[in-house]
């Protein structure tokens, strides 16, 4: 069954979902104030890296059921479900999460809902937010909103794929009605045997920062095994194998380097911890500022490697390969790769890096970092190549071939996934985090 949907705010989550909407057989219209990124998206150009969505997005326009619009219009206020999509950045000097936009978003809308329509928050937000939005909605649009959470778990790098297959599907809602019209969406989805939770909305919109939280402490936690390695002579990337194998500890999320970053899970282990002090059980989630000091070290960490392997940074040439958060993105958010170049470059020395993507999200970010496309180039008359995001380039490159062809043969690898081995032999000094197996 075909719903007409409209999907407010179209970055990351919402173009995505927009087009996952279309990919499920729905009717979309698209809402976005930012004109560049609407003529972008309008001419099948997605304004952000991310494999998969660009050929999607050109099907879906092509099929003629994605459309477009700045703002909302007699179209958008047809539409059966409307799912807000909008950012919530941190707040600028605070850890909290800036909800204002949700909330314009959510005001915004509210104008132009009828009576019969759904409401699907899926951007992340502090528990209670919901609750707000639905208070303030109803009271503009004189009736009551019928108001959902359905938090969206995809990863940059497969955010389509997480979409159509997601490991489940959360709806957060005061009544019945609203979560049957979601299922209803939701159906194709539902049919592969995607495991549903019905829950009460407090509880879905937690699921997320949960989530998140779980996730970015696995990493921390290992990256604190990678400290403590490090003076034992000891090795994490082992010992991250050799406790994985426990079924109830697993594998996943258990990569030690130089920490995570992106657009959420950074920012929303703070704003949880935010959250939580306003509610008064700061204290439960105290640990999150741990964690988050934790993967801010491992920062500090590379800084002090560079230094220790070439003494005064002033003059020097260091190389930085991958620069976006994460393989297969050309996000900058928070990236640990992004903020090392930064200070490495307050301290005298002169970064130059390359990434397959990202080099051009980077000339407005960071313009004080020199850029290279090609990957011998960068390396050429580097004193020091850092690998800071793990594209498969890297991952991939033939170290004999590398070490032909640069002045100087010494990498760290920030994220342990060379083959130390193969590298050493080829002549290179590999300095590994948390390998003081390797470093010696
Ligand atoms: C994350 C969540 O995984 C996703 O479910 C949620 O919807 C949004 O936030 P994403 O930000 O795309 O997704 O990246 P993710 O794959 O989680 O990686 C986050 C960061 O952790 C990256 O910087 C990555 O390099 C780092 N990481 C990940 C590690 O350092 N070690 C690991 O073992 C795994």
């Amino acid at each position: 069954m075909t719903v007409k949907v409209s999907v407010i705010g179209l970055g990351y989550l919402g173009a995505t979902h927009a087009v996952a909407m279309v990919e499920l057989g729905h009717d979309v219209i698209g809402i976005e104030p930012d004109q560049i990124k609407l003529e972008s998206l309008r001419n099948g150009i997605l304004p952000f890296h991310e494999p998969g969505l660009g050929s999607a997005l050109t099907r879906a326009i092509a099929s003629g059921r994605l459309k477009f619009s700045s703002s909302h219009n007699q179209e958008s206020a047809a539409a059966e479900i409307h799912f807000i999509c909008v950012g919530t950045p941190q707040k600028p000097g605070s850890a909290a999460a800036d909800t204002s936009y949700v909330m314009a978003a959510a005001k915004d809308l509210a104008k132009w809902v009828s009576k019969t329509a759904v409401v699907a928050g899926k951007s992340t937000v502090p528990v209670g937010t919901a609750k707000l939005l639905r208070d303030s909605m109803s009271e503009i649009a004189g009736f009551n909103i019928h108001l959902a959470w359905n938090p969206e778990f995809l990863r940059e790098g497969t955010a389509l794929e997480d979409s159509l297959r997601p490991d489940r599907l959360v709806i957060g809602a005061w009544e019945e009605y609203s979560v049957e019209r979601l299922k209803a969406v939701y159906k194709p989805i539902l049919d592969l045997g995607t495991p549903f939770l019905a829950l009460d909305v407090p509880t879905a919109e937690l699921v997320k920062v949960a989530a998140n939280a779980f996730l970015a402490t696995k990493i921390s936690f290992i990256n604190a095994m990678a400290e403590v390695a490090e003076v034992s002579g000891g090795d994490a990337v082992a010992l991250a194998k050799a406790i994985g194998y426990d079924e109830r500890i697993g594998n996943k999320f258990l990569r030690t380097g130089i920490g995570f970053g992106g657009g959420c899970l950074p920012k929303d282990i703070r704003g949880f911890v935010a959250r939580a002090e306003e509610l008064g059980v700061g204290s439960a989630v105290e640990f999150l500022r741990h964690i988050d000091a934790i993967n801010l070290r491992r920062r500090d960490k590379v800084v002090e490697l560079a230094k220790v392997e070439l003494g005064n940074l002033h003059g020097k040439r260091i190389t930085m390969l991958g620069i976006s958060f994460k393989p297969d993105s050309d996000d900058l958010r928070d990236s640990p790769a992004l903020e090392i170049s930064q200070r490495l470059t307050a301290a005298g020395a002169t970064v130059t890096v390359h990434d397959p993507v990202s080099l051009d999200a980077l000339s407005s970010r960071s313009p004080e970092l020199n850029r290279e496309g090609d990957l011998v180039e960068a390396m050429r008359e580097a004193d020091l190549t850092i690998l800071g995001t793990e594209w498969k380039l890297y991952r991939e490159a033939d170290p004999h071939l590398l070490g032909s062809l640069v002045a100087t043969k010494t990498v760290i690898d920030g994220r342990n996934v060379l083959d130390v081995p193969a590298w050493q032999k080829a002549g290179w000094k590999v300095i590994a985090l948390g390998r003081s197996i390797v470093n010696g």
